[in-house]
């Protein structure tokens, strides 16, 4: 008995020291300190080629985050940054960016029609699919599909987006997500890029 509870000391305080010896598990805070240089502390970057991250699906971050991280997605800005991010402090930190506020923005009055209509009806004569249909009628995407928001985002971002999945520009040949980018982008031309961008801009609601 008295060898048993011995043992289970000895045990016990030898996992504690070894849990001293690593470096202490930071915060979603912390975590996001580094990351507010470019996105904002709230998630809201102040840059407009910069992503907001605010109010995004975190499963779309935790994948988007992963990737970056994995050298899949190409963000040179990030890399050092992510580098040694482990699974578990990506999923704390995309929670964190997830739960924050995304700031709304505002819509070009001259390219709010076109932009809603190819938003909501897509341009069935050039071949492009109406937004909609998977990013939902309000924007919020869907997280299950890794559909991501697009609603309030920078328009200066998503041009920037589209313009690279037109180009083909995904994050690998097996990735079914960019890959369907690419299909849905590859007949917009350049007025009809800015325009559904600055609709989507002006699109938000209370969440
Ligand atoms: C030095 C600037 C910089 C820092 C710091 C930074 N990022 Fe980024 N991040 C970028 C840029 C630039 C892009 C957009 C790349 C592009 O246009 O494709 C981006 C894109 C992203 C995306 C993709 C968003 C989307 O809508 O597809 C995620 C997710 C992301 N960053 C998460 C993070 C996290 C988490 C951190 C902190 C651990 C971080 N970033 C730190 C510059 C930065
Ligand atoms: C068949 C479903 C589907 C349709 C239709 C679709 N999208 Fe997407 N969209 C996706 C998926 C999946 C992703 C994530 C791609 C990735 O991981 O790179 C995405 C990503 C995006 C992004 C990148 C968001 C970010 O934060 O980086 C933008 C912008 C976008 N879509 C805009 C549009 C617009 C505008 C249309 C209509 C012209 C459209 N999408 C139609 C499925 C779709």
């Amino acid at each position: 008995m008295r060898l048993i509870s011995w043992l289970g000391l000895l045990i016990l305080s030898t996992a504690v020291s070894a849990q001293n010896q690593t470096a202490p598990e930071q915060t979603a805070e912390q975590l996001a300190t580094v990351c507010a240089a470019c996105h904002g502390i709230d998630g809201n970057s102040a840059t407009t080629i910069w992503p907001k991250l605010a109010g995004q699906n975190a499963e779309y971050l935790i994948r988007q985050t992963q990737m970056v991280r994995d050298g899949q997605r190409s963000v040179p800005e990030m890399l050092g940054i992510v580098a040694a991010l482990s699974d578990q402090d990506i999923v704390k930190v995309s929670e964190y960016f997830a739960d924050q506020a995304i700031k709304p923005g505002v819509a070009d009055e001259e390219l709010v029609a076109l932009g809603k209509s190819i938003y909501q009806s897509g341009l069935p004569e050039q071949g492009v699919p109406a937004c909609q249909a998977c990013h939902g009628p309000v924007g919020y995407g869907n997280p299950l599909a890794q559909y991501p928001r697009v609603s309030g985002q920078h328009a200066d971002y998503t041009v920037s987006r589209l313009k690279r999945y037109r180009d083909g520009n995904t994050n690998g040949d097996q990735d079914a997500y960019s890959t369907q980018m690419v299909l849905v982008a590859e007949n917009l031309g350049d007025h009809e890029i800015e325009a559904v961008s600055s609709y989507l801009e002006g699109l938000y609601d209370q969440r």
